[in-house]
């Protein structure tokens, strides 16, 4: 009974053959031509205690007399008010009732006066200048999104994989996965109705626009955001996963009826990495310790070793929990979509 140890090589060998293969490709430089005016939609869901250093950090991002700021909130707490403290000209939309994130996006991009978009989310802080990621848009470039660190050891190797392999993807065509922290993209090329009413807005915009036959890339703006600590950080990954999940399931017939061949593999490897690879390892080890009970203990062994070298832990403490969390989400996401969630302590 070979299979469980062939399933568990197919699981660690592939994504790693995909890191390998593709991590040497870079993104075109382009010149940024100055500044252009943006419109950055904020959707808050009580982000009282992180508004002000979000508008803060818009501020020093990119210059204000370019920019127009769209909150559209549901909060029943402060956060409209510290906004308004700020003294800078915002552009309130107030939702008559909380409705879910991807309500307020489309409301937002409603209310944009400008070609580009930004979103981005109130917990979140970008280290680098806009300017850095919106310089792109523009010839076959539709929309860009940022890569990402966290607060958290662990959360930060996952990451710094998943980095290299979005700016790959973005250098070769383009990546279906966006982030919500920096999702900018050109309005003429996408109306708000055109969005599915889904959890994973920024990625819908990223396939949108590919499957336009424009790009949608990751840049090196890099965005930081806390994550959540104890039980929580449980519930946002299965979240996150489950929203992702249910993307790939969305997208995937109109993909593969696109002509784009170079898009089509790149979002068939994420379809795998996400839907089918984790279950790879879950019945890999279930197989390998029915059948190789000895094999099995040692790879366990293995395994305890890759946690104590430093050079392997973090990844390692990150990737297996996160097989876990991606089966947990095709499990929820056959309940449906999920578009209000409980705001998770951070
Ligand atoms: N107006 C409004 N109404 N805003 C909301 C609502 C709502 O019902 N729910 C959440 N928001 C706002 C939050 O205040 C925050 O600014 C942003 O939307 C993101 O919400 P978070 O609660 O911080 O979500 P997250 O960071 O865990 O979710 C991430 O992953 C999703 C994909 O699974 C983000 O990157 C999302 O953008 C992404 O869609
Ligand atoms: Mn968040």
């Amino acid at each position: 009974m070979l299979l469980g140890l062939e399933l568990l090589a197919l699981h660690f060998s592939e994504p790693l053959a995909y890191y390998l293969i593709i991590k040497g490709k870079k993104l075109q430089e382009v010149e940024a031509e100055g500044y252009v005016p943006v419109s950055i939609v904020i959707p808050t869901y009580n982000e009282g205690d992180k508004i002000r250093d979000k508008l803060l950090n818009v501020m020093k991002s990119y210059p204000l007399e370019y920019a127009e700021i769209i909150l559209v909130d549901s909060s029943t707490d402060n956060t409209v008010e510290v906004a308004k403290s700020l003294g800078i000209p915002i552009k309130i939309v107030k939702e008559r009732e909380r409705r879910g994130k991807i309500f307020a996006v489309k409301e937002g991009i409603r209310n944009a006066s400008n070609d580009i978009v930004v979103i981005t989310d109130a917990d979140a802080l970008w280290d680098d200048p806009l300017i850095d990621a919106i310089k792109y848009l523009k010839g076959e470039i539709g929309a860009v999104s940022c890569i990402k660190r966290s607060n958290r050891g662990a959360e930060n190797a996952y990451r710094n994989f998943y980095n290299v392999i979005r700016l790959s993807e973005s250098a070769i065509y383009s990546t279906p996965i966006f982030h919500g922290e920096l999702t900018a993209f050109r309005k003429s090329l996408l109306s708000a109705d055109e969005i599915p009413n889904a959890g994973a807005d920024d990625s819908s915009i990223a396939t949108l626009i590919a499957l336009k036959g424009y790009r949608a890339i990751c840049t090196k703006v890099r965005a930081f955001e806390y994550s959540p600590k104890g039980l929580d950080y449980f519930s946002w990954k299965t979240r996150r996963g489950l929203h992702l999940v249910r993307h790939f399931i969305r997208f995937l017939p109109k993909v593969m009826r696109s002509k784009n061949n170079k898009y089509k593999a790149i979002f068939l490897e994420e379809f795998y990495l996400h839907l089918i690879n984790p279950w790879f390892l879950a019945l890999g080890v279930v197989l390998t310790a029915i059948y190789l009970p000895k094999l099995f203990l040692f790879l366990l062994l293995a395994l305890l070793i890759t946690l104590v070298i430093p050079q392997s832990r973090e990844l390692v403490k990150a990737w297996i929990p996160n097989q876990f969390f991606l089966i947990m989400a095709q499990f929820k996401a056959l309940r449906g979509e999920f578009l209000m969630w409980k705001k998770e302590s951070k």
